[in-house]
């Protein structure tokens, strides 16, 4: 397939582009680099042997968006592109729901008038909400988001499902992310946050790096074995290639239009202390660290059930929680200051 993928220069987008080349689909990617570099492009296509093309664009801009779509014959689209930053969508607001919901409407718009229906979109667990009980199911109602952010991803859902009923044709897969954290097995792509990380694995990796001084655990008195908060952890490699296995159900399954939503996690909690062990597993070294307060927003734990997406996407996480320390180690050390 032809495979226009918006936000390809960021994080997940960079190792999605790299699994759809391998598995020879030919792509487009469209990004306004507000949180990426150009250089993680020319980094995937040396590591493919491959040429991306590439068009520096915001989803907002409807007759960029159009020119595209007249200069490609486009197949499938698999929409990254947003503002992910869940303490500064508290600060900006507007400009998050212009981001991601507005943008996400143009592009929609724009599919529409050149009849692209197949669309894959980058959802997140924070859709289940503060009162979901783990682990979280697909059929679970939709929960009341802490953040704006999260609020733009439960609206873009919203719309696609209110999309679908009135477009016979258009075919889209939700794709609700746990925590993707590593980066690809070489070193050469991975995650790089612009200033402090707000994350938990960008921030142990700059504290092995030297660039921080210590990692703060917010709080160890929550209600889990250990009192630290449990998460669940995938590689970025294994989330990248469930947006394959989308694509490839989309193809496989010409009869269906709709919507569908798929959990992609691991169906396992790990707790931060958890993490910190397995990353000095991989980093060879014990990592600084202190006990801080809870950090506002945060739940004890939530983790997926990912049956769905096994049993239809015949999509499973296969990294382990080493692998994926070892390969944000490598990731950082070889990096120390991203791209
Ligand atoms: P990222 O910031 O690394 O990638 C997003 C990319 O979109 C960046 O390259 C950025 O420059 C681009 N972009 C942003 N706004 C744009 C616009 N208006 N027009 C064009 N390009 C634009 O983030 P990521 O971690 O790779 O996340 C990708 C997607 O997955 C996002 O939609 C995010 O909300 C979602 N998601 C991420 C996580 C996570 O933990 N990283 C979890 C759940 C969901
Ligand atoms: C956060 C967002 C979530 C978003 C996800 C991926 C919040 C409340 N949730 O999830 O909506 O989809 O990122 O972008 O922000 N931690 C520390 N010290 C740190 C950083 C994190 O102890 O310096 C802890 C957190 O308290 C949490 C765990 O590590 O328990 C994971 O944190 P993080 O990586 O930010 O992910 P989430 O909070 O799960």
């Amino acid at each position: 397939m032809k495979v226009l993928v918006t936000g390809g220069a960021g994080y997940i987008g960079s190792h999605t582009v790299l699994t759809l080349l391998a598995e020879n689909h030919s792509v487009v990617v469209f990004d306004n680099l507000c949180n990426s570099s150009i250089e993680a492009i020319k980094r995937v296509e040396r590591l493919s042997g491959k040429s991306v093309t590439f068009i520096q664009g915001d989803v907002c801009d409807k007759a960029q968006l159009n020119e595209l779509f007249i200069g490609h014959d486009i197949d499938a689209v698999i929409h990254f592109a947003a503002l992910k930053a869940v303490g500064q969508s508290t600060q900006m607001p507007l400009e998050y729901y212009q981001n991601n919901v507005y943008g996400s409407l143009c592009l929609l718009e724009v599919m529409q008038l050149h009849q692209v229906n197949n669309f894959v979109f980058s959802s997140s667990a924070t859709v289940y909400g503060e009162e979901a009980q783990p682990p979280y199911l697909e059929t679970i109602k939709l929960g009341t988001t802490a953040s704006p952010y999260g609020a733009t991803k439960v609206m873009v859902e919203r719309i696609i499902e209110d999309f679908v009923k009135a477009n016979n044709a258009f075919r889209a897969v939700s794709l609700r992310y746990f925590n993707p954290i590593g980066a690809h097995e070489s070193g050469e792509i991975g995650e790089d946050p612009l200033g402090i990380p707000n994350n938990l694995l960008p921030y142990i990796a700059q504290v092995a790096v030297g660039k921080r001084d210590k990692l703060s655990i917010f709080g160890n008195d929550y209600d889990t074995e250990d009192g630290t908060c449990k998460r669940d952890y995938l590689h970025v490699m294994d989330l990248a290639q469930g947006h394959v296995a989308a694509l490839d159900w989309l193809e496989n399954n010409p009869n269906f239009n709709g919507a569908e939503v798929f959990n992609l996690g691991t169906g396992n909690a790990v707790s931060v202390l958890e993490i910190v062990a397995a990353f000095e597993q991989a980093y060879g070294k014990t990592l600084a660290y202190e006990f801080a307060p809870r950090r506002s927003g945060d739940l004890p734990a939530f983790w997926a059930d990912a049956s769905k997406a096994n049993s239809q996407l015949n999509w499973q996480a296969k990294r382990s929680l080493l692998q994926m320390m070892t390969d944000t180690w490598r990731w950082q050390s070889n990096n120390p200051n991203g791209y």
